[in-house]
């Protein structure tokens, strides 16, 4: 049998990024430069009456074009939510786009721009095996992402993630089409964060930084039959990774002053800023098994719901969903590389000088679950809501989620996730 190819070739790309406290009042100028004239203006329930949107339809409107607010964004986007945005967007015929929220709202901006653009059935673009996996055909209209969460980092990646119901799981739409023309990262946008949302948002950041730096290299991967067909999510390569660990060093210091002082103007705009650096680095390398075991568990919640997300239904934060499986992850994933392991561990505040390789692993968990205790994370899946019960359907819901766990460090098999949710129920 002839040896697989083996991919030579890495590409990196991200948003146009605008940097500073007030940028938001150029969204008008901005938008206006880019071609747009009329523009829907996305946004969840939650922040619709808040000063960010009202800046930026008074920006918009002040620079001579037409602002439609859509303020019925879901929290945790669902098919159904992405289908109704959608639908406003067909129906409006706009020609640029500006999401202000969190992952939720930029994520639904990005789909609305998709299949308004380029109208097609849901599936048609998702990732494969779930979905087609259909290129996009062509350029979008312009977006301009306005985050204000520290954060998902969508406002640099060309990702959107929904849950598909029947699936009760997560999965998403990548491809490089769908990047924002514009990220503005302004934290004056971000200081109204509930403690709760700061926290969560806070260790997505951390974990996609983690992940990044710690995937399967690029050059380990399949190569692309096409061009084309090459994913955003490429495997950890040199440029991702100054942007990866760039991003794990600022959340150090940053992220718990983040959290319990929301009027810390430095550490906000620093959690803002490695928010971005990390989307750079993980939109561009890809994360692997924390994200792909919080699909399920964000997609089979029960009954949990958090402090300062909305409490109509049961809801995970996706940050949330996603650190509560890291440790379990890294603790076995790290004898793949130890060495970089360490070294993310001590980006993170750990000592880990003259540490054996075999102990990388252990040495960062302990470091993440300190970080978790010390920002009010539960302590594993079981206080979420999941029991031993649960771990064949989670397993389930994980292994087809091929975009990111096939870039695992160490290959995973049915039995190694159903060990790793059995290590994720209780930290302490
Ligand atoms: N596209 C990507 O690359 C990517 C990456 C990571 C996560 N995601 C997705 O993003 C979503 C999560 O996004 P998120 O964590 O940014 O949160 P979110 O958009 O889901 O918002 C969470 C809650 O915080 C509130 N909120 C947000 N900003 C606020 C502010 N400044 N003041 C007061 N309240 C505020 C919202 O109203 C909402 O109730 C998930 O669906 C996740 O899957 C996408």
């Amino acid at each position: 049998m002839a040896a697989e190819r083996l991919e030579q070739v890495f590409q990196m790309d991200t948003s146009g990024i605008k940097v500073g406290r007030g940028a938001t009042r150029e969204v008008g100028a901005d938008m206006a430069r880019l071609g747009a004239r009329r523009v829907m203006v996305l946004t969840d329930p939650g922040l619709a009456g808040g000063a960010t949107v009202a800046t930026v339809t008074a920006a918009l409107r002040a620079a001579g074009l037409d602002a439609a607010l859509y303020d019925r964004v879901r929290v945790e986007p669902t098919d159904a939510s992405f289908a109704e945005a959608i639908a406003f967007a067909a129906a409006g015929r706009f020609d640029g786009f500006v999401a202000v929220g969190g992952g939720s709202t930029m994520d639904t901006a990005k789909a609305a721009n998709l299949y308004a653009t380029w109208p097609a059935a849901l599936l048609t673009y998702v990732n494969p095996p779930i979905g087609a996996g259909a290129p996009v055909p062509g350029p979008l209209k312009p977006l301009i992402a306005i985050p204000t969460t520290a954060g998902t980092g969508s406002e640099t990646t060309g990702v959107a993630i929904f849950d598909l119901e029947a699936m009760h799981a997560k999965t998403g739409i990548a491809h490089r089409a769908l990047r924002p023309a514009l990220g503005i990262i302004d934290a004056d946008n971000t200081r109204t964060m509930p403690p709760m949302v700061a926290a969560c948002s806070g260790l997505d950041v951390l974990s996609h930084a983690l992940e990044s730096y710690t995937a399967l290299p690029y050059h380990r991967r399949p190569a692309a039959t096409e061009p084309g067909l090459r994913p955003a999510y490429q495997g950890a390569n040199p440029i991702s990774d100054i942007w990866s660990a760039q991003a794990i060093a600022m959340l150090s210091g940053h992220l718990q002053r983040a959290v319990d002082d929301p009027t810390d103007d430095e550490a906000r705009e620093q959690m803002l800023l490695a928010s971005a650096f990390a989307g750079i680095g993980f939109g561009n390398a890809g994360v692997h098994l924390p994200h792909g075991m919080s699909y399920p568990v964000s997609g089979m919640v029960r009954s949990f719901v958090a402090a300062g997300y909305p409490a109509d239904r049961p809801l995970i934060p996706h940050g949330m969903s996603v650190i509560l499986n890291a440790p379990s992850v890294f603790r076995w994933a790290a004898a793949a590389d130890p060495a970089r392991h360490l070294e993310a561990a001590r980006m993170l505040g750990a000592d880990p000088r003259g540490a054996a390789a075999e102990d990388a692993g252990t040495i960062l968990a302990d470091t993440l679950i300190g970080i978790m205790r010390r920002v009010g994370m539960p302590s594993g899946l079981a206080a979420v809501g999941f029991s031993e019960a649960d771990v064949p359907a989670l397993v389930e819901g994980t292994l087809p989620q091929h975009r990111v766990t096939k870039l695992a460090p160490r290959p995973a098999a049915a039995d190694d996730l159903a060990a790793l949710f059995r290590g994720a129920m209780r930290y302490w």
